[in-house]
């Protein structure tokens, strides 16, 4: 018995991976795994919490028991609609800083192992590839420039009526690759068999049919 395929989308922030993996989910009729959500819902609820970014212990106790609901587009944590409150960049930032923790690696590995179910499932963030699904049959790595991904970062956030600052996003993007590029468990960094996408000049039109036209090569 052979476990379902997967396809890893792994990149920076902001590249489009987020976007590639839905539509490609969508198009292949597959589960999606968005794994920086997890990240995000665990900075969020230490946040709620209050508890000090430094305690690496109860932060993974806090990631291991989150009480997380999805409700068609709408993201629950305790009940609460926080959608909206996940994408900011301050809690991307927290997300970035507590994600070096290995205990905190350690207590969304099987929650993010669950997600791989028939007939297949596309997974996107920073190690899919390399560490939560290394046997994935296809494994992107997105890149575009920082640049570009500061204002489509903007450009979201505005039309989703969330304020934003397009220079403190550039700061905090540069920021947040220098930690996930770094840190010592789990970095961002492409595997070894991945194929590196540049979507700086591409459209998400054109990310999704050279992903596409990979996976049927994969399948060819
Ligand atoms: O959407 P964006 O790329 O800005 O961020 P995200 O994918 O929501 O991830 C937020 C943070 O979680 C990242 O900056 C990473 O530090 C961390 N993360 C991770 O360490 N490993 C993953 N597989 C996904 C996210
Ligand atoms: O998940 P990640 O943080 O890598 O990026 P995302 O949230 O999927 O994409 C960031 C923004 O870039 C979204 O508003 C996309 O519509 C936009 N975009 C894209 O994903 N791909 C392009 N080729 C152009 C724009």
């Amino acid at each position: 018995t052979s476990l379902p395929p997967v396809i890893a989308i792994d990149g920076p922030s902001a590249s489009g991976k987020g976007t590639l993996a839905a539509i490609v989910a969508k198009t292949l009729g597959w589960h999606q795994l968005d794994s920086g959500m997890l990240y995000r819902l665990s900075a969020l609820a230490v946040l709620k919490k209050n508890i000090q970014s430094d305690n690496e212990a109860e932060i993974a106790k806090v990631a291991r028991n989150l009480n997380v609901c999805f409700v068609g587009q709408q993201v629950l944590l305790d009940n609460d609609d926080v959608s909206d409150v996940l994408r900011t960049e301050e809690v991307g930032a927290l997300a970035s800083r507590i994600a070096a923790y290995p205990l905190l690696r350690q207590a969304l590995f099987e929650r993010q192992l669950a997600f791989r179910k028939a007939p297949g499932l596309v997974a996107d963030g920073r190690d899919m590839g390399t560490v939560i699904f290394p046997d994935a049959k296809l494994k992107i790595f997105l890149i575009a420039d920082v640049n570009e991904r500061a204002q489509r970062r903007y450009k979201q956030l505005i039309e989703k009526g969330i304020s934003a600052n397009l220079v403190s996003l550039l700061d905090d993007l540069k920021a947040r690759d220098e930690r996930d590029m770094h840190r010592s468990h789990a970095p961002l960094v492409p595997a070894k068999d991945a194929i590196i996408i540049d979507s700086s000049t591409l459209s998400i039109e054109e990310s999704v049919a050279k992903v596409l036209a990979y996976w049927s090569a994969v399948n060819a």
